[in-house]
């Protein structure tokens, strides 16, 4: 019986050789299209990073099918928005993976997010590429989930040696959000990060999110006289505490250091003048003085007015790895094959740098610093 089936499979393979050679590609491969299902933060607290994701992976949609030409494979992005909240993550994945269809899922934006809806895409083997979840603990979900998105272990500990060799910074006072993955992800890897640089942490406090008021913190942090205060908190949480502090009389010379979540030009928005002289680690600078990023950098700002900050560049960057693997996998819908292709993405030319990912399906790519001056992320170096 198996043997038959064998046969048959063989003769079908030698018509679809036959046919290729005698007409040149089939019509089918021709009008190839992938969908990817993009599940972005659009409303409620992780808005500001989700519009400058959807930004990033349409650009990046726009190039790959005018390049693709009439025969290549082409792109369709399905936009979806997660609400920064993890019960819609989970409808939004449900829907890319059983009524879509889609070929893989690019998000969601928040970890917090991610720790749940990522299970419901392993379950059904659909593979996922996270392009701003920082937190520890997402890829080790399973082998379907990948990321684009540094770390907060990979990036943080180089943002607090740079803190040490470059300002001298001895004591600090750490706060943090409570009750979001990322934001406990980030406490974790500053609090490992300070004890491994040898500075001495004066108190640890927390908020929670949606918390408005940060004074009872501050007010505190202030009378123990830090040389800076450490900080793990999503966009909107940070610009509050950014303002605040300054406002209650903590110097600008007693810089702010955040993770991840400070990395939105949301913030330098939201916080103004407050803003200048924070200290952010990062995967990505606008200056990065790589071919395919001034373009890209150049592309953007013409498109949207704005120009991108690092939401956008691994939504782009991520559009592209996503692209690749499909393409190689030789069929939009099988997702073992992408998942795969995926696993072999090598020195790709990305705005990220040459990607790869790790055994750990991590993002292969190095971090910077950077600080806020004049209204802008500038590298902070070491
Ligand atoms: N980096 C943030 C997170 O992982 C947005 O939730």
């Amino acid at each position: 019986m198996s043997k038959n089936k064998g046969l048959f499979r063989v003769s079908v393979a030698s018509l679809a050789l036959m046919a290729l050679t005698a007409w040149g590609l089939p019509q089918a491969a021709e009008a190839a299209e992938a969908k990817i299902g993009c599940a972005f933060s659009m409303t409620g607290g992780a808005a500001a990073y989700g519009a400058t994701q959807k930004n990033g992976a349409s650009l990046a949609m726009e190039q790959i099918n005018a390049a693709a030409g009439a025969g290549g494979l082409k792109l369709k992005l399905l936009f979806e928005d997660d609400a920064s909240t993890p019960q819609q993550g989970i409808n939004v994945f449900q829907k890319f993976i059983n009524a879509d269809k889609v070929s893989m899922i690019i998000g969601p934006t928040l970890s917090n997010t991610a720790q749940v809806a990522d299970r419901i895409a392993q379950q059904s083997k659909t593979p996922v590429l996270a392009i701003s979840n920082t937190a520890q603990g997402i890829t080790e979900i399973g082998d379907y989930i990948f990321r684009d998105s540094l770390t907060e272990g990979v990036v943080i500990p180089n943002t607090i040696k740079a803190i040490k060799a470059k300002l001298g910074i001895k004591k600090v006072a750490l706060l943090y959000g409570n009750d979001d993955a990322f934001t406990k992800a980030g406490y974790q890897a500053f609090k490992a990060a300070l004890a491994e640089s040898g500075i001495q942490i004066l108190s640890e406090l927390s908020f929670a999110k949606g918390d408005r008021d940060f004074s009872p913190q501050l007010t505190q942090i202030k009378g123990m006289a830090p040389d800076a205060i450490i900080c793990s908190a999503l966009v909107e949480e940070a610009s509050g505490i950014v303002s605040q502090a300054r406002q209650l009389g903590i110097a600008q010379n007693v810089p702010i250091v955040g993770g991840n979540g400070f990395n939105s030009p949301a913030l330098i928005k939201n916080a103004g003048a407050a803003a200048e002289g924070v200290i952010v680690g990062a995967a990505w600078n606008a200056s990065s003085p790589l071919p395919v990023n001034k373009k890209f950098v150049e592309d953007y700002t013409k498109k949207f007015g704005t120009p991108p900050d690092q939401f956008a560049a691994q939504a782009f960057a991520g559009v592209h790895i996503a692209y690749q693997a499909i393409k190689k996998a030789g069929d939009p819908n099988n997702r073992a094959a992408i998942r795969e292709a995926l696993t072999q993405i090598k020195d790709l030319d990305t705005v990220l740098g040459p990607f790869y990912f790790t055994p750990g399906r991590d993002a292969g790519s190095q971090p910077v610093v950077q600080v806020v001056k004049d209204g802008k992320f500038v590298i902070f170096g070491m």
